[in-house]
């Protein structure tokens, strides 16, 4: 028998009934020419299949998961709440205990909507923007991902300083004629637009550390000048911390780099797990929001009871265990990064901050957009499926980064290392 049939069975299956049997393109095993496998049950660092294979799991669900698959006090925090219901229509003391929170930790956050996703929380701060400066245009850096909203899909014009080309068909030139794109770690760029397009720039929305290209580094003082740069233009800075909040460090890419924006997005490591996402920022801006002002954003399930739950008790756990877990956690990277480059000096470079960590099939440091395209994609569709044969689940695509948990161990770590090394080997 197959070592992954059932799996085989399923997606089949799945094929007539959803969209290329996946319900988020990530989760499709595409760009690595093979089939998804149909996940059971998952715990701790480990997730199980349909046919009972085992692996160590490097997605953590795309982020959320900091604390590992089922944590038993988030478990159990939802459950309590699941017994008092599933949804209200209406205002909880869990939403005000989240939003104190978020704002102690983040503090640019000083005031926060709660939203059901990253992609909600993006698209209202950019509505949001546009509508407290009264103007229209916003600058995105490609490769950067905000979520899958109309103007967001938007990759690069012909030239640099143009407007974005939808990068989807079902999203008119129109909508996203007022997205400009920039290079990222590219400031002159940057400026080069300001100057294009002075006093007709709303927001800049940037990855502080973008992890949708796989894991880029932003380059000394990147951040800064961008700061700077929307300082100087009246122009509102908006971090897009759906993957950095909570995961860089308890204070997310704010903290990390001192760096103040005006409105944040967060998401995942909030949600503990289940769907949320949330915006924040400057009292005076998030005081436009519907219904004090008259800027409008909503949600039926915005805030849920259960969701909120999970996510107070992840926020908890981080606090109570802050004084370790980051610095565990970005050990624990740092080991698998080390003992994968003792082994292999060219024809890969790993990026690895914190429990972020992206191999990258390439001999130079990638840092932008244009550099990961560069990368031989072969090579990194052979090195996914050897390692998924041996029972490491990374996630099937070179434009992503793997998560380490909490509930990796160092064991994890170094048989991960053991089979990267062996699949490498065979590869380079
Ligand atoms: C940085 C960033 N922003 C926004 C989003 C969109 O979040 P969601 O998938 O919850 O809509 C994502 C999703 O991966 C993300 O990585």
């Amino acid at each position: 028998m197959k070592k992954n049939q059932n799996s085989e069975i399923l997606f089949n299956e799945a094929l007539s009934f959803i969209p290329g049997g996946v319900n988020s393109p990530v989760r499709s095993f595409k760009a690595v020419s093979s089939n998804p496998r149909y996940i059971k049950k998952a715990y701790g660092a480990y997730i199980e299949d349909e046919d009972n294979n085992k692996y160590i799991d490097y997605i953590s669900s795309f982020g959320p998961l900091i604390l590992g698959h089922a944590n038993v006090e988030i478990k159990n925090a939802a459950i309590d709440a699941l017994e008092k219901g599933t949804t209200y229509g209406a205002c909880h003391k869990g939403e005000i205990k989240i939003a104190k929170l978020i704002s102690r930790l983040m503090p640019s956050m000083e005031m926060v909507r709660l939203t059901n996703s990253g992609t909600e929380a993006t698209m209202s701060a950019i509505r949001l923007a546009r509508g407290f400066t009264n103007k229209d245009k916003i600058v995105k850096f490609e490769g950067c991902y905000h979520g899958h909203a109309d103007h967001l899909l938007v990759s690069a014009g012909s030239g640099l300083s143009t407007f974005g080309e939808p990068s989807s068909p079902g999203v008119p030139k129109d909508f996203t004629k007022h997205t400009l794109v920039a290079e990222y770690n590219n400031i002159k760029n940057v400026e080069e637009i300001f100057n294009k397009y002075k006093n007709k720039i709303a927001a800049i929305i940037i990855e502080p550390v973008p992890a949708n290209m796989g894991l880029i580094y932003p380059k000394e003082g990147f951040l800064k000048k961008i700061k700077k740069i929307c300082d100087e233009n009246n122009c509102l800075l908006i971090f897009d911390e759906v993957i950095t909040g909570f995961r860089l460090c308890l204070g997310g890419a704010e903290s990390f780099y001192g760096i103040k924006p005006d409105l944040s997005c967060i998401g995942k490591i909030i949600g503990g797990g289940f769907p949320v996402g949330a915006f924040g920022g400057r009292k005076d801006v998030m005081g436009k929001m519907s219904p004090s002002g008259d800027i409008y954003q909503a949600g039926t399930l915005s805030g849920n009871p259960v969701a909120v739950a999970a996510g107070i008790k992840t926020l908890e756990l981080l606090i109570e265990k802050s004084s370790e877990i980051y610095l565990n956690l970005n050990n624990k990277a740092k080991k698998l990064k080390t003992l994968i480059e003792d082994n292999h000096k060219k024809g890969i470079h790993i990026n690895q901050l914190g429990s972020m960590l992206t191999i990258f099939f390439t001999d130079k440091e990638p840092t932008n957009f244009n550099d990961v395209n560069n990368c031989n994609l072969k090579n990194h569709g052979k090195f996914f499926q050897t390692i998924l044969d041996n029972g490491i689940m990374f996630p099937p695509s070179q434009y992503e980064t793997i998560f380490i948990s909490d509930s990796h161990t160092n064991e994890d770590i170094e048989r991960t290392a053991e089979i990267c090394n062996k699949a490498l080997n065979k590869i380079l």
